[in-house]
């Protein structure tokens, strides 16, 4: 047990309102959780908050787009966000959104304290502007051709082949929204002078307690080459908070975005009576952690520590940084069906599978962590069920049967157990150092070792042997509180199996990280119930099938702001390469357990084709018998979740009922080619 209490409050980036929760985001929701969890099973008091990031032109283009209010947007996505880290067991203290009275008042309150002592400056600075759209375009909505190599539609701040430019530079620019060129036009901007706090960024830094080795390095890179101005303000329109004093201009969303921190803890505070300033005031005991994203370590490594730091408020102990997911070595696609959602997920899989095989993968580092969704199923599988449950089903069936659910008065083999008490404190410091690829290595050692034991001892055997009752208890008592301490190791991991697991040892209070010291004697303990079960290999078959046939139904148009850059060119040729033809539709069902998809047979002239097609929600079934269709005709088969696809319907729209399939005339005849 920790001797001294300590007071933190941890924190994980805020998502961004205007898009679902998705694996990659979980490396950090689940990695900060398992701290969370470990830091509170140790005693101590540690609250963890977080928030929606409601701000920013994304957001308000995405709500124009939907034809909802951005306030709409933002309270349809808290929920489902809210519902998604719920589901995956990540229990915040307090979630708000960056959209709150709390928020806009610190927001105020730091610029005007970094306003009043000389860290903000205007300048006027020339920008492309979206004469249609009435706005200043950000970098990312304006497309066009890279001015050093030529590619073509790339966007406005840099391309494809790795180069940066200003938008200002890009040959033929297009803006996203109007598709119309952009005009320069000028506007007074508000910067933030982080140059102001080089000396004491370089201190905090260079302390080694508040960035890892690897963050360090790279802003010794950023220091060199030399820090600039940050600019802090975006005009009208624009969904934010306004500038006090500045009519018609508003914070830009990541000025206001790690404010909703302290904003959210304000809101817990008054909720529960807790002293703000012990926790923001410079020179604070308590403690502050940050878990972040590599893509966004400027943010809290530069810019926030400065705000806080020249505003007068206490900064970070620390900012863990973590890597990116890979899904199966590459970077998540949504072609390949491993572009994930919680809930995609959540439907075919349980929660804690995933808990625990990120957990197993990451350190302390910020290297990528990948899912190999064979080596997923493969660890799960082999860890949890056929190493730590077990363990329990092994004994309990005996301790159930012929002790009538008790366990031995007493230890005798206490030599055995010994090491399941020692090993805490070294998988504490695993934990405590976010090293939980090795708190789980040592915890599943012990598992081997709990397991040797049990065949050793052989109860089955000895069980038939008379008198030999007590040792079948002994061992049997044992192998459950090497089970249960195993279980409290892995309780910040696997929460929901840890709940279920003290139901059935019949706890007293809720497992801590001290309880293996005090092992359970002579109580009775509940009979036992399958704690966790294998994961099958279609249930991940399904989840990624079901994840490409998502894409199918999605607005073609999903938000210019969230689609994929376009890819990569293809030559006259390669276009060439599909073969079109004419198809009567002779048949159309809805498909069982599918939410987007009809199942078609297609006549293509003397060939009969099935195809899975996503336009349900566009097209009756009884009403496409009869029509002429375009079909990709040599599109190679592809297995999906309901059966074999060959070939491809050709329709376009933005999703939805508003899907429209190509029909060609009754002049036409089936297999006909297209041109
Ligand atoms: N809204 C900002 C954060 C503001 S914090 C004051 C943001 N939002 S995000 O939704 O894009 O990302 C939230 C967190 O999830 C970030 O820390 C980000 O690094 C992390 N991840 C998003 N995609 C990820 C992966 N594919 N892999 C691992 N982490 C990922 O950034």
């Amino acid at each position: 047990m920790a001797t001294t209490q300590r007071r933190m409050l941890v924190t994980s980036a805020l998502p961004y309102a205007n898009g679902s929760i998705h694996l990659g985001h979980l490396v950090e929701y689940l990695q900060t959780d398992i701290w969370v969890r470990f830091q509170k099973l140790r005693g101590h008091d540690c609250i963890y908050v977080c928030a929606d990031d409601a701000h920013g032109t994304p957001i308000m283009l995405k709500a124009m787009q939907d034809e909802v209010t951005p306030q709409q947007l933002i309270d349809a996505m808290d929920e489902e966000h809210r519902r998604d880290f719920g589901d995956f067991h990540v229990g915040f203290d307090n979630y708000h959104t960056t959209h709150s009275d709390e928020n806009r008042h610190y927001a105020e309150l730091i610029y005007t304290r970094l306003r009043d002592a000389g860290h903000i400056a205007v300048r006027t600075i020339r920008q492309a502007y979206d004469k249609q759209a009435g706005m200043f375009l950000p970098d990312r909505f304006i497309r066009g051709t890279c001015p050093h190599c030529g590619l073509q539609d790339q966007y406005g701040d840099s391309c494809d082949n790795g180069h940066t430019y200003s938008p200002l530079d890009l040959k033929d620019p297009v803006s996203v929204i109007s598709g119309q060129p952009p005009v320069e036009r000028e506007s007074e901007h508000y910067f933030f002078k982080l140059g102001d706090f080089e000396d004491w960024l370089r201190d905090w830094i260079g302390s080694g307690e508040h960035v890892q080795p690897e963050i360090a390095n790279k802003l010794n890179e950023w220091f060199k080459a030399g820090l600039q101005d940050w600019d802090i303000s975006r005009d009208a329109p624009y969904w934010g908070f306004e500038i006090p004093g500045v009519e018609g201009k508003y914070f830009y969303v990541w000025l206001d975005a790690p404010i909703g921190y302290i904003a959210s803890f304000r809101q817990y505070c008054d909720r529960q009576g807790i002293d703000f300033d012990a926790y923001w005031s410079p020179g604070s005991e308590t403690e502050l952690y940050h878990f972040i994203g590599k893509d966004i370590a400027y943010f809290h490594t530069l810019f926030w520590p400065a705000m806080l730091h020249g505003a007068g408020f206490r900064t970070p102990t620390a900012v863990y940084v973590h890597g990116f997911l890979t899904v199966n070595g590459t970077k998540m696609s949504k072609s390949r069906g491993t572009f994930i959602n919680a809930r995609s997920y959540l439907q075919h899989l349980r929660p804690e599978y995933l808990r625990y095989y990120y957990a197993a993968k990451l350190g302390p580092g910020i290297d990528d962590i990948d899912l190999n969704l064979d080596d997923f199923m493969a660890r799960v599988n082999a860890d949890l069920v056929g190493k730590l449950v077990n363990i329990a089903s092994r004994c309990a069936g005996f301790i159930g049967k012929n002790f009538a659910g008790e366990l031995a008065p007493a230890m005798d083999d206490t030599a055995v157990y010994q090491p399941f008490i020692d090993a805490g404190a070294s998988i504490a410091q695993a934990y405590e150092t976010r090293d939980f690829a090795r708190a789980l290595r040592e915890t599943m050692a012990l598992a081997d070792q709990a397991n040797q034991y049990i065949n050793e001892q052989q109860p089955w055997v000895l069980v038939k042997q008379p008198g030999q009752e007590a040792r079948v208890q002994q061992v049997c008592s044992l192998g459950i509180n090497m089970f249960r301490a195993l279980i409290t190791y892995l309780k910040p991991v696997i929460p929901a199996t840890a709940e279920r697991a003290e139901a059935f040892l019949r706890e007293p209070s809720p497992l801590r990280w001290d309880s293996p010291a005090a092992p359970l004697l002579g109580q009775r303990i509940e009979r036992f119930k399958p704690l966790l079960t294998r994961i099958e290999k279609h249930q991940i078959e399904n989840m990624v099938e079901a994840s490409q046939e998502s894409l199918q139904g999605q607005p073609a148009g999903d938000s210019a702001l969230s689609r994929d850059p376009i890819s990569a060119q293809i030559t006259f040729d390669d276009f060439a390469k599909l073969d079109l033809r004419v198809a009567r539709v002779t048949h159309a069902e809805h498909v069982d357990g599918a939410d987007k998809l009809l199942r078609c047979t297609l006549d293509l002239g003397g060939e009969t084709r099935n195809v899975f097609a996503g336009i349900k929600a566009a097209y009756d079934p009884g009403k496409l018998i009869g029509r002429q269709v375009v079909v990709v005709a040599n599109l190679a088969p592809r297995k999906m979740r309901f059966g074999v696809s060959e070939g491809m319907l050709l329709a376009a729209g933005p999703g939805g009922t508003d899907i429209f399939l190509l029909d060609v005339d009754s002049g036409a005849t089936p297999g006909m080619r297209v041109k």
